[in-house]
Formats: structure tokens, sequence, C-alpha cells
């Protein structure tokens, strides 16, 4: 079906391939494409749910902190040092040595970081978290800075359905009987498996959702082999900002032109923000993010035929350093939009064929599917901010909307947080 063609205004204006670009909606046009989209959440039986997730019923909380390692020195979720530079884990410090995941027992799911957190005792090691265990691990694993590491925990426990009541965030599979105050009143807690929240399509190692029944967070050698590949072309071998914007425009080309349901929503934002945790947070001190360090994050190695494998062993790499400047938000939305704006795409979806026409979505900086490159230091400031507090639209003809108890989580979290506070993005009302 050919459809309205998009016009040539405001951000759209900046990126010409935009009007150029055949099947692409306006969501204003009224053209009529809208269609019901299949609700993606893991539920019953399928990949991710509750009844195929690992079960530990002697939950055992992260390490507790030892003076004698401090790391970040952070610790009950408030602020650490912020400086980075140490070796993780610390020398003597037997409590953060790596142990393998028990499939049976402990749950890992799409973020390499948290799973190699988790695999270290940084974070619970069955996988069942809380908040303040998401805020001291980042910052003392990752010196990631205060600021973002409060934002990131926000949104993984709000926009994924973990438990704002009990603080509590399962990092894969649906663990609603272990997370939720009362599962009756809360329904049920998809985690960092849940769809179109956090987990988002074309991810960097991870099949669309849609693509593979509902596994969005199994680990695909194929992808690693891609990503491997450009930063072999493109990065001189290193996963770098250059390799890394590269790999994610590929992705998203890849995944609109085989995925009718691909859905690439203000959300997807997160997505620029992982890939560049790629070269920003997983290299050792001043190192490069090269491919032993990477492979090693994301647990995978070779076999005799040549294929990347998973080898469930997400780990830190040896004699490894903390980058030493912490990671901020506004490095992040620095990151992000400096990815994007060197391969600058639409944001929206599919409106049920794959590679056929596509309908654009606005939110907050994001405007008729594009970010313009004049977007203000103010905007970039609240750019992952606003997905805290905003109504996202989520599906083709939804939005998520933050419920009024997430809503005074995220004010309690962050919005009385002096680092955001001076921020000047707009405040939810609750
Ligand atoms: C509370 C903090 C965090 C939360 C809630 C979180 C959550 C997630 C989620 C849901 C995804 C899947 C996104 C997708 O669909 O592709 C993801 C991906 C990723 N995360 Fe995290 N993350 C956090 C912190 C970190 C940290 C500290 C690192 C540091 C290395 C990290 C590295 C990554 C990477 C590299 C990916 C992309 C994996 C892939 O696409 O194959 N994350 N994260
Ligand atoms: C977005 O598209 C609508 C409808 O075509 C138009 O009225 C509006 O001005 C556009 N906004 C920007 C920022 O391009
Ligand atoms: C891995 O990704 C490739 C490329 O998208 C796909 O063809 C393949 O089916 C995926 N493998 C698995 C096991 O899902």
């Amino acid at each position: 079906m050919k459809s309205v063609i998009f016009t040539l205004i405001g951000g759209a204006a900046a990126f010409p391939f935009v009007a150029n670009a055949p099947g692409v909606n306006s969501p204003w046009s009224g053209s009529g494409l809208h269609r019901l989209r299949a609700r993606q959440q893991p539920g019953g039986e399928g990949a991710g749910s509750e009844a195929n997730c690992p079960y530990n019923p002697n939950h055992v909380p992260a390490a507790p902190f030892n003076p004698k390692y401090p790391y970040n020195n952070a610790k009950n979720g408030q602020m650490g040092n912020q400086k980075g530079g140490y070796l993780v884990p610390a020398k003597g410090d037997t409590a953060h040595q790596f142990v393998a995941p028990n499939p049976k027992t402990d749950i890992r799911g799409p973020c390499p970081g948290l799973n190699a957190a988790a695999n270290h005792n940084f974070l619970a090691h069955d996988g069942v978290t809380t908040f303040d265990e998401l805020v001291d691990a980042q910052q003392n694993v990752y010196n990631v800075g205060y600021d973002l590491a409060l934002l990131l925990a926000t949104l993984g426990l709000t926009l994924t359905d973990g438990d704002v009541v009990t603080e509590k965030l399962s990092i894969g599979c649906d663990a609603t009987s272990r997370t939720s105050f009362n599962p009756a009143l809360t329904g049920s807690e998809p985690g960092l498996d849940g769809h179109d929240k956090f987990e988002a399509d074309s991810s960097l190692t991870r099949n669309d959702f849609f693509l593979d029944n509902g596994n969005d967070f199994s680990f695909n050698g194929t992808l690693f082999g891609y990503m491997a590949s450009v930063a072999e072309s493109t990065g001189g071998g290193n996963f770098d900002f250059n390799a890394m914007s590269a790999y994610r425009k590929q992705r998203y080309d890849q995944s609109r032109a085989e995925n009718g349901n691909f859905y690439f929503g203000p959300l997807a934002l997160l997505l620029y923000g992982a890939s560049s945790f790629v070269y920003e947070l997983m290299p050792t001190a001043g190192g490069p993010a090269d491919l032993a360090t990477v492979s090693s994050f994301f647990g995978t190695s070779k076999n005799s035929a040549g294929q990347w494998v998973f080898n469930n062993n997400e780990q830190i790499p040896p004699n490894w350093y903390a980058r030493v400047e912490p990671y901020s938000n506004n490095d992040v939305t620095t990151q992000i939009l400096e990815q994007y704006l060197k391969y600058p795409v639409l944001f929206g979806g599919n409106t049920g064929k794959a590679g056929g026409s596509f309908d654009a979505v606005s939110f907050g900086a994001i405007q008729n599917g594009t970010i313009s490159s004049s977007i203000s230091a103010t905007q970039t400031s609240c750019l992952l901010y606003q997905l805290a507090t905003g109504s996202v639209p989520s599906y083709l003809n939804g939005v998520l909307t933050p419920s009024v108890k997430a809503l005074s989580f995220v004010l309690e979290k962050l919005t009385s947080n002096p680092t955001f506070k001076n921020l000047g993005c707009p405040i939810p009302l609750t």
C-alpha cells in the first residue's frame, strides 16, 4: 500500500532521506494503517515466563559491603567516591570471584553488564536483585556515575514492572512470586526480559522478540560474529564508537527488513546507551574495547568450527580495572546522540509487513521519528529522564503511561536528588 509521505519540515529537514523514504507515514496523517499489535510480553508457558524461570528457594543477597575491599565505596544505594581506576575483583576478595550461574537456580537475562555483575556476586547471584544492589553494583564494578546509576535502576524497576514496593527486580525472566509484594495486586512482573519496555528490538546480540517466539534474551553467536566483523572492518579490531554506531545501524536495518512487528520507539534510546557501554564501560581503565574484553563480558568463545557460542561465563576479564572517570548521565546522552546522528534512523515501527510501510513516533526530543542535530543541552540532559516520567509511545497504537505508584517512586528516587533537581527537566505530577 502506498502511503502519505513525510513533509519536509522541522526535524525532518535535517535528514532529507526521511522525506524520500518510501512508505513512511506520519502518525497524524490519518492513513488508517495502525493495526492491533500482538501483545509482546512473556506469558503462560513461553520463553521468559514464570513457568520457565529458574527458581532458587534459598535466595542470598549480593555479597555484603566489606571495608577491606571498598571499590567505589558505594553501599545502601548511596553515592560512592565516584573515582575508579581500581582492580575488580580486588586481590584477595574471594566474595567477588566469578561463579558461573546455575541454569536451574540463577536467572540471567538480556544485559551482559548485569549478568556479569551477578556472576561476581555484586548483585544477588540468583538474579533477583534490588534497587540498592543495582545502584551499588553499577558504581562499584563499572564506575557508572551516581546520577546515571540511579536513573538506570529506576528505569529498570519502573519500565519492566519490577516491584516499586519491595524494590525488587528480576534481571531476566518473570519471577513475580519473588519480586512482588502481592501478586494479586501487582499482576505479573516480567523482569528485564519483558519486551518493548527496557528490552527492545534490534539488540546487539539478542533476537527480536517476535522473530524467536518471545526469546529476546538469549545470546546469539551469529549476531556477535556480525558485531565482531564490524569491529574488524570499522574499528581496527576494536568495538569502538565508530564500530558500534555502524553496527547499531546495521541491526536497525536488519530488523526493519525482517521483522514485520519491528518497533523502535523512544525506549530504543536505551539501546544506544547500551552500545556505548561496550566502548565506555567494558574496557579496562584507559584500554581498548578489544575482542578479548568484549567476548569475556558477553560470555562467548569460538568453537572448533569457528562459530561464536555462549559459554555461560559472562565474566570480568582478568586484570581488569574500572574506568577512571565516572560515566554520567550527560556522558551517556552525549554518546546516544553522537551514535544516532552519525547514522540517523526513524523512530517508529513497521506496520505489519517486514520492509513495508512504517509509522513514525514523536516523544520529547524525538519529533516525527527523528532527533534534530540542534537538540538543546537541556533536552539532552532530560532525554532518558523523560522516559521514566512521560507517557511513552509503546506500540504504534498505544502508550506506556507510568502509574501514580511508579511516578511517586521516580519522584522519590530521582527528582528529590540534587543531581536531577537542577537539570530543569519537566517534573511529573502525581
Ligand atoms: C540498572 C542498570 C541496568 C539495567 C536495568 C540494564 C538493562 C538492560 C536491558 C533490559 C538490556 C536489553 C536491551 C535490549 O533489548 O537490547 C540491556 C542491554 C545491555 N546492557 Fe544493560 N542494564 C543496566 C546496566 C548495564 C551496565 C552497567 C552495563 C555495563 C557493561 C550494561 C551493558 C549492556 C549491554 C552491552 C547491552 C546490550 C546487549 C545486547 O544487545 O546484546 N548494562 N541492559
Ligand atoms: C511533524 O509532522 C506533522 C504532520 O505532518 C507536522 O504538522 C509537524 O510540524 C511536524 N513536526 C516536526 C517537528 O517536523
Ligand atoms: C541468530 O541470528 C541470526 C541472524 O539474525 C538468525 O538467522 C539465526 O536464526 C539466529 N539464531 C538463533 C539460534 O536464534
